[in-house]
């Protein structure tokens, strides 16, 4: 049963390991399979296309670097991956997918500058600063929304750009307060935009963020949110007002 049927029942939070394993976060059912264009593809879904700001930021001897945080199946890296080999970029790109399942396409072998990961975002590190970083759909399925988001802005190059679908009514306070302006306002504090209206947050330029809020746990029967696909509720406690 979801918190949406029966909204007086407090959550069970549960930690990394046990969301981890969940059926809502490890649902074969959820659309591992966006493309990078047209319609409910990466380009839509985001309002930005990675790829394209990946060869905006391309400049003579540099490498830029495209990080895809929850990746999926990987599709749109492929096909993004297929344009630069045919534009002859291939070695001035680096495109990285990391997802949980490891459920990737099977036509990314012979795509040397794609790595695609299977690892979960929680724990792990990149090595490289990125011109792009996106997530698309992604953080529904995350305990800590608001430390990826952190950590991903903390990866980006000066001039990168960080990009996610967020739905601010998936985070919570454990006092009952109606986390989604607090937060919007916390996050716009930081420097990083927040579209309400699209739920979308993006990151210009590196930054280190500090957010005044404390991770305690997440819920996995939170229920279905806009998407219509169940997500997971992420509570925090708030340490400053
Ligand atoms: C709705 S799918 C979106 C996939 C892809 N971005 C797309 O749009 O096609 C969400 C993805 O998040 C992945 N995921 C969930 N929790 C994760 C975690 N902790 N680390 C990495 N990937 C995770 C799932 O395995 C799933 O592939």
């Amino acid at each position: 049963m979801s918190h949406s049927d029966n909204p007086a029942a407090s959550p069970v939070l549960i930690p990394v390991e046990l969301l981890e394993q969940s059926g809502i976060v490890a649902n074969c059912r959820m659309n591992r399979e966006r493309t990078l264009f047209g319609t409910n593809g990466y380009e839509t879904e985001l309002g930005y296309n990675p790829f394209y700001v990946m060869l905006s930021k391309l400049r003579p001897g540099l490498t830029v670097g495209w990080l895809d945080l929850c990746c999926g199946s990987g599709r749109a890296l492929i096909e993004a991956l297929n344009h630069i080999q045919l534009m002859q970029f291939a070695d001035r790109c680096e495109v990285i997918g990391v997802d949980l399942a490891g459920m990737f396409a099977g036509d990314s072998a012979d795509l040397s500058c794609l790595q695609l990961v299977t690892a979960s975002v929680t724990a792990w590190h990149p090595t490289r600063q990125f011109e792009v970083i996106s997530c698309v759909h992604g953080l529904h399925y995350i305990g800590d929304k608001l430390g990826l988001i952190s950590r991903a802005s903390s990866w980006l190059t000066d001039n990168g750009q960080f990009m996610a679908n967020l739905s601010l009514e998936n985070i919570k306070l454990n006092d009952g307060r109606p986390a989604k302006r607090i937060v919007a306002a916390e996050l716009r504090k930081q420097g990083l935009v927040y579209d309400a209206t699209r739920k979308r947050v993006f990151c210009h330029g590196r930054r280190q963020i500090e957010l005044p809020f404390r991770y305690l746990g997440a819920d996995d029967h939170a229920g279905p949110n806009y998407t219509g696909q169940p997500a997971v509720d992420s509570y925090y406690e708030l340490l400053t007002s």
